[in-house]
């Protein structure tokens, strides 16, 4: 056996479908160009349609197989059409990113209905709603792949954490509920904890380059994330390699989380 002929049993993702929410920016984004890149053909959700197309064009252009979908994940009928236009390209996915999350982080005092029910909608129901339309199928077939991109502020508070801390806390547990529901008929279900990565999330704590150097330092690394940094991580999970692992949040952090 070849060295690739035994890392494409471990990772290789060819004859996989992959639905990847908010896959046109950011770490979606770097994640639906790995899982494309290994050979999965890849959906991308998300509402603004020029990112989407841009990220698909680049995706064929380099010899995979992506689509796209613009999708308003905000409320639960927005989710639905969202989860039956997705299989319309390739068919039932064997691999559920949901990385499309949003910060929106009013003080505490200030938080009203509509932030609080929007960031839950986004952050936690959508998961939830794509993993009950999509689980039932993968566990049905013997294979699945749940993967949730949660955040440091589901463990700490962290620069007015409100609802989406909060959003984040419960997607570590949802992913725990599917993973006990799931993993006896091979669909694992994990979480990716990223720390401060530069994406267009962070705008406006990215342009103040003190807090950037501050938050850089409280890593190991000694840097703050990228988008590309979660790449390997999806793929291993997204793959047979991972096969014994689920329900577990794995820390794509540089070390901040243990400094
Ligand atoms: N960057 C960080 O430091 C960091 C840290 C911890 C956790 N995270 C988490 O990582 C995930 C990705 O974040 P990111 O930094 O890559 O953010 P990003 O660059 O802002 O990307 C967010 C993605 O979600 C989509 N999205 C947002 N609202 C949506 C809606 N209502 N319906 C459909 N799609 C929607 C966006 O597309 P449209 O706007 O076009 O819809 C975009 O594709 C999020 O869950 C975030 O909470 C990020």
């Amino acid at each position: 056996m070849t060295s690739h002929d035994y890392l494409s049993e471990l990772f290789a993702l060819d004859g996989r479908v992959a639905v990847v929410t908010g896959g046109s920016s950011g770490i979606g984004r770097a994640i639906a160009g790995a899982l494309a890149r290994a050979g999965a053909s890849v959906v991308i959700v998300a509402r603004r349609e020029p990112e989407l197309a841009a990220t698909v064009a680049e995706l064929t252009a380099d010899g995979c197989r992506a689509a796209w979908v613009s999708a308003d994940l905000s409320t639960r009928e927005g989710v639905r059409a969202a989860a039956e236009r997705a299989v319309e390209p390739f068919g039932e996915p064997d691999i559920l990113v949901n990385s499309a999350g949003i910060n929106l982080r009013p003080p505490m005092g200030e938080l009203d209905d509509e932030v609080w029910d929007t960031t839950m909608t986004v952050n936690l129901e959508a998961p939830f709603l794509l993993g009950r339309r999509f689980g039932p199928g993968m566990a049905e077939r013997g294979f699945g792949r749940i993967i949730h991109i949660s955040s440091q502020q589901a463990h700490r508070a962290f620069v007015q954490s409100g609802a989406y801390g909060v959003s984040k806390g419960a997607l570590e547990a949802l992913a725990r509920s599917q993973a006990e529901a799931w993993s006896p008929h091979g669909v694992t279900c994990n979480t990716l904890v990223p720390g401060f990565v530069m994406t267009p999330l962070n705008t406006r704590l990215s342009a103040d380059p003190e807090k950037v150097a501050a938050l850089a330092a409280r890593t190991m690394i000694g840097r703050n994330g990228l988008a590309e940094d979660f790449a390997g991580a999806a793929v291993f999970l997204a793959g047979r390699a991972s096969g014994y692992v689920t329900g577990q949040a794995i820390f794509v952090d540089g070390g901040f989380s243990v400094h």
